[in-house]
């Protein structure tokens, strides 16, 4: 769909003035917006609206939602936002590592589903939500996880939210690594829970948060960070956890169905999947799907199903979507070549990243970071490498702190090594022409 652009409007050119307060627009980012001291609660939409179509939008903010109209394999198509061209992209910006999310089979599963269910659920999972195929997808996973009882959750954010604010009430400790996702630090928030986050992935820093604390306490880690793509300690981790008494949890978001011989994930792959004591992934990485799971003891089944109110009170996962995950996740036990590839890529990858002199932090895994570490300068750069026709998103803050921002990689099964090799090159010449390299 054609839209009208911002300077078919006008809107930019009256937006262009700056701010009443004389404080520059292009002084704002998200870290640090400006708060209306008025009493109207939509105060802050005008000079959000300044900021947006004045200035944010023109210097790169426009990369960020950008629609896509392919699915989201190597080759894309994009409407890019500043002028509303259609661009054709090699995309190395997706979750979807095994190339799951446009499988024939995938397709074909959720397509047949579609057929004999209809759009939607039509229900809570605890009302008349719940459809023989939520159910063939726990107990599958459950037995895939060697687990007594999955839990299938609408979405990866809904899981830990629900998750987090069932168990822990006020008064109870979580102790959280640093970088964990958001949807940790909500579930904690919305649990009322006292929160200490150590420093990241650093057992010594874990033992000192968990000095002085009593009572019920969570330790919570994740298998492979999102946005560093570094592994979790997890040995280190598990015996401290276990030392002060807390239980631990792993969110395995970017590393279930990769990691591990059978592809169970980093607890699989340090061989401690009973020393943790609850399992969490998502279905929107790796199985190109939608929604979340939480893997662990039948008890712990049957008190999320009363408390877990993120699920208690969403509609269930759509069945056509339920069904393609559940093909997804049966691919990947019959493919582990699929792991395979998607490895040899990563190492390939890598490869090339180390021999033109790129700094990709600390990663070990599929996500690489290309640290920029320049909140400005990084949308500059990511415009380039869209017109060099190269897909990369540009992560800031929040998602990342202030002046660690950086482009993340995802590496793919289904990139071939001409795209890989491709795409490092426009990475490389346009890190080189902006002085970065
Ligand atoms: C570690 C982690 N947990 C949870 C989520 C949320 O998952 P979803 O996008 O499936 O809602 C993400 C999303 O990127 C994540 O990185």
């Amino acid at each position: 769909m054609a839209h009208q652009s911002d300077s078919d409007t006008g809107l930019e050119d009256q937006r262009d003035a700056g701010t009443a307060s004389g404080v520059s627009n292009s002084d704002y980012d998200y870290s640090n917006f400006y708060y209306s001291s008025s009493d109207d609660l939509f105060a802050i939409f005008g000079p959000y609206d300044d900021w947006w179509y004045g200035t944010a939008r023109k210097n790169g903010y426009y990369l960020f939602s950008q629609p896509m109209s392919t699915p989201p394999g190597a080759q894309i198509n994009l409407e890019e936002q500043l002028n509303h061209q259609p661009v054709e992209l090699l995309n190395l910006a997706s979750y979807n590592y095994l190339g799951l999310s446009h499988h024939p089979e995938v397709i074909a599963a959720a397509k047949q589903a579609l057929d004999h269910y209809g759009l939607g659920a039509a229900g809570s999972p605890i009302l008349s939500g719940t459809m023989d195929v939520h159910l063939t997808l726990e107990k599958e996973l459950a037995a895939f996880k060697k687990k007594e009882a999955v839990m299938v959750f609408p979405t990866g954010y809904s899981t830990n939210v629900g998750l987090l604010s069932a168990l822990l009430r006020p008064g109870d400790w979580v102790i959280l690594d640093q970088n964990v996702h958001a949807s940790i630090v909500d579930g904690a928030i919305l649990a009322k829970a006292q929160v200490r986050f150590f420093r990241h992935n650093q057992p010594a820093d874990l033992e000192k948060k968990l000095r002085g604390t009593t009572g019920k306490r969570l330790v919570v880690v994740e298998g492979v960070y999102s946005m560093d793509g570094d592994m979790v300690c997890l040995p280190e981790m598990v015996e401290v956890s276990k030392r002060h008494g807390a239980k631990i949890m792993i969110d395995e978001a970017h590393s279930t169905f990769m990691y591990g011989k059978e592809g169970r994930g980093v607890a699989e792959h340090f061989g401690l999947e009973d020393e943790v004591d609850i399992h969490v992934g998502t279905f929107s990485k790796a199985l190109g799907g939608q929604g979340g799971f939480v893997a662990g003891s039948q008890s712990l089944y049957n008190y999320l199903m009363g408390f877990a109110r993120s699920r208690v009170f969403s509609c269930a996962l759509a069945p056509a979507v339920t069904a393609g995950v559940l093909q997804a996740l049966r691919i990947t036990k019959r493919e582990p070549q699929l792991r395979a590839t998607l490895w040899s890529n990563v190492a390939h990858f890598r490869g090339l990243m180390s021999a033109g002199g790129v700094d990709v932090g600390d990663s070990t895994s599929q996500i690489i970071p290309i640290m920029i570490r320049n909140d400005r300068r990084i949308l500059a750069i990511a415009q380039k490498l869209q017109q060099a026709g190269l897909y990369l998103q540009p992560i800031i803050f929040p998602a990342v702190a202030k002046h660690r921002s950086r482009f993340r990689v995802s590496i793919s099964a289904t990139h071939t090594t001409a795209q890989l090799d491709q795409a490092a090159a426009i990475l490389i010449n346009t890190l080189r022409e902006e002085g970065i390299l």
